[in-house]
């Protein structure tokens, strides 16, 4: 069989029966594979990464080395929800490692989108990089590479890899989910036993608030996207939308506008909530957001989040924007 090829007559996973059925399979292939030696993975903290984590700690438990690399644009609480459910519930041998400061001072000035993505991506390899070659023992290196990324690493999404590792590692690869589809990696992950938040996770880019914080970023900036951020999420959350909008999130350009707060001038930069619907993100609509719930989220930003003094609602489908601002 070609290994990366999904047979057809491979039964999709829809159950929590089908999704054991598979979870056991994959340990046994996976204990087979490795033997007694170390596997080294990525570990974003995304669907992917996340539930193939899972997979290796049932399978081979600490002979897994997880690395979190902190890129400092994720969004509110992520690192510390990877700390927490695989260091604290799994107790996953993780290396946690807060990059912010080696990254933002790198974006300092970059304005250009595209150099931003170079730069987060190549210095993510160089992090993950100077911290394997500290590892001793390390045979084989673990991907969340899912059956889509298979179709499409040669298509339009090859820039989309910032996960992605440097070619020259000599490592053996574990892949444990590459024939199976998003979905299907959900049911496996709720399997596991990961929680709901982590594994019905909208797509995140790799390079994070990166690109939402528009322009060359600024820490005051990058904070308030992250703040407005996490009040989009909760109060979507909270209306039960985070179940049917595809992806959701905030933009701050690198623009002010004159307002006022407290009875006095107030200078401050618009947050943009961009919501769409679609299935393969080549194309999206609009979310119809009901009114009062825009106006309760636009208050909730004005009012908590500094530096933030106006919020738009982008209603251009793609085409003609693309989802992300940049
Ligand atoms: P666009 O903006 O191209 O986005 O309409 C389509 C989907 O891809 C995501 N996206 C990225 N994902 N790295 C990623 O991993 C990137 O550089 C990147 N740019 C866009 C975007 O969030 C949307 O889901």
């Amino acid at each position: 069989m070609d290994t990366n090829k999904r047979p057809d007559s491979m039964q999709r996973i829809t159950t929590p029966e089908l999704a054991n059925a598979f979870i056991d399979e994959q340990v046994a292939a996976v204990r087979a594979q490795v033997g007694d030696k170390k596997v080294l993975l990525a570990l974003s903290g995304g669907v992917d990464s996340s539930v193939v984590a899972a997979l290796l700690i049932k399978a081979i438990g600490k002979q897994l080395v997880c690395v979190h690399v902190n890129h400092g644009l994720m969004r509110k609480g992520e690192s510390e929800q990877v700390i927490e459910v695989f260091q604290n519930q799994l107790d996953a041998n993780l290396i946690y490692i807060d990059a912010t400061d080696r990254f933002l001072d790198l974006l300092k000035d970059v304005a250009e989108p595209e150099k931003k993505r170079k730069i987060i991506g190549g210095e993510f390899i160089k992090v993950f990089d100077e911290e394997a070659s500290k590892l001793e023992g390390i045979s084989f290196l673990a991907q969340g590479t899912i059956y889509p990324d298979i179709l499409e690493s040669d298509g339009v999404k090859a820039h989309h890899n910032v996960g992605g590792l440097p070619e020259d590692m000599q490592f053996e690869l574990v892949e444990p989910v590459k024939l199976l589809y998003k979905d299907e990696v959900r049911v496996v992950g709720k399997a596991l036993g990961l929680p709901a938040s982590m594994v019905d996770r909208q797509p995140f880019p790799g390079p994070g608030l990166g690109v939402r914080c528009l322009g060359a970023i600024t820490r005051d900036r990058l904070h308030a996207l992250r703040e407005a951020d996490a009040i989009l999420r909760e109060e979507f959350e909270n209306a039960g939308l985070n179940k049917t909008v595809w992806q959701y999130f905030i933009a701050v350009p690198d623009m002010k506008s004159v307002g006022v707060k407290d009875s006095k001038r107030y200078e401050g930069w618009p947050a943009i909530i961009r919501a769409v619907n679609t299935t393969d993100a080549m194309s999206a609509t609009i979310e119809e957001i009901p009114y009062a719930l825009l106006h309760k989220i636009t208050a909730r930003i004005t009012a908590e989040v500094e530096g933030i003094n106006r919020v738009l609602y982008d209603l251009t489908p793609k085409p003609v924007g693309t989802i992300e601002w940049e």
